[in-house]
């Protein structure tokens, strides 16, 4: 099968500075890629490449065998290639509900405006849809909670939530957990592992056991370039890795 996503000598400079160096990949359909690297290796630049927010300084990025190396981020979001932040990015003066619902009415391509919406003949069935992803995110109870009022791990939460509420086709997630209390996270992540066989995931992550956990390859960046390219299993026990990203010899 064609890799759903091709990445050819990608490479990405802010003025002077190289971010990142010739990187070439493929992924696959329904991959669940960790990227690991230290602080500041490019590791959000890269995500940001995908998604049309920067366009690489070098190289050629094709989704499904057509070049979408220089097409603007709505248009990419719209073929299916949707990422949350590392820090949120939330409409925070809106409630969980009402994020939802402008996510949900944009997704199926109800142009109304938004404060139309709740007398809008569409609204039972964006609610219902609504409904089920609140209960499967466990937030339902909150959902009338203006997002800054909820704990940042919550925030969080909702991010992820919206980001699956769009279906995507691949799904970048920078530092899921990032913030979230031990038993959010284990929430999370056990969300994650059921997420459809056929999305595509790739998740940045510092908690070594949530990326481990749910990525079954790994790249490691480092000096600007993909360092290690293998499964998780291999990586894990890269004395290499272990030396460079946790600052030990010791395998993890
Ligand atoms: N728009 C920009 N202009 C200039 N430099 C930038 C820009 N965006 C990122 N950088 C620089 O690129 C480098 C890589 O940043 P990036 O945020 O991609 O790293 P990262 O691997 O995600 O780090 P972290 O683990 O801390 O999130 C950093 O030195 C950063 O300062
Ligand atoms: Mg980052």
């Amino acid at each position: 099968m064609k890799p759903i996503l091709e990445i050819e000598a990608i490479s990405k400079r802010f003025g002077g500075l190289e971010i990142l160096k010739d990187i070439s990949f493929n992924v696959s359909q329904g991959e669940r890629i960790g990227i690991i690297g230290p602080n500041g290796a490019g590791k959000t630049t890269f995500f940001n490449l995908l998604t049309g927010d920067l366009t690489p300084s070098d190289g050629n990025i094709r989704f499904r065998g057509t070049s979408i190396t220089n097409e603007p981020n709505y248009k990419r979001a719209r073929r299916g290639i949707v990422r949350t932040f590392q820090k949120n990015n939330l409409l925070v003066t809106l409630s969980i509900l009402d994020n939802l619902l402008l996510v949900l009415q944009r997704k199926h391509g109800i142009n109304h405006t938004w404060f139309k919406i709740r007398n809008d003949k569409y609204y039972n069935s964006l609610y219902k849809e609504a409904e089920e992803l609140l209960t499967t995110w466990g937030l339902y109870s909150q959902c009338n909670v203006k997002v800054e009022n909820l704990s940042y791990g919550e925030q969080r939460q909702t991010e992820i939530m919206l980001g699956i509420a769009t279906d995507p086709d691949v799904l970048l997630l920078d530092e899921p957990t990032a913030g979230m209390s031990q038993s959010e996270t284990d929430y999370i992540v056990n969300l994650l592992h059921k997420l459809p066989k056929e999305l595509t995931l790739m998740i940045i992550e510092h908690d070594l056991d949530v990326i481990f956990g749910l990525a079954e390859r790994m790249l490691v960046l480092h000096d600007r370039q993909v360092l290690i390219d293998n499964t998780s299993e291999v990586v894990r026990k890269d004395p290499q890795v272990n030396k460079i990203y946790i600052g030990s010899e010791e395998v993890v």
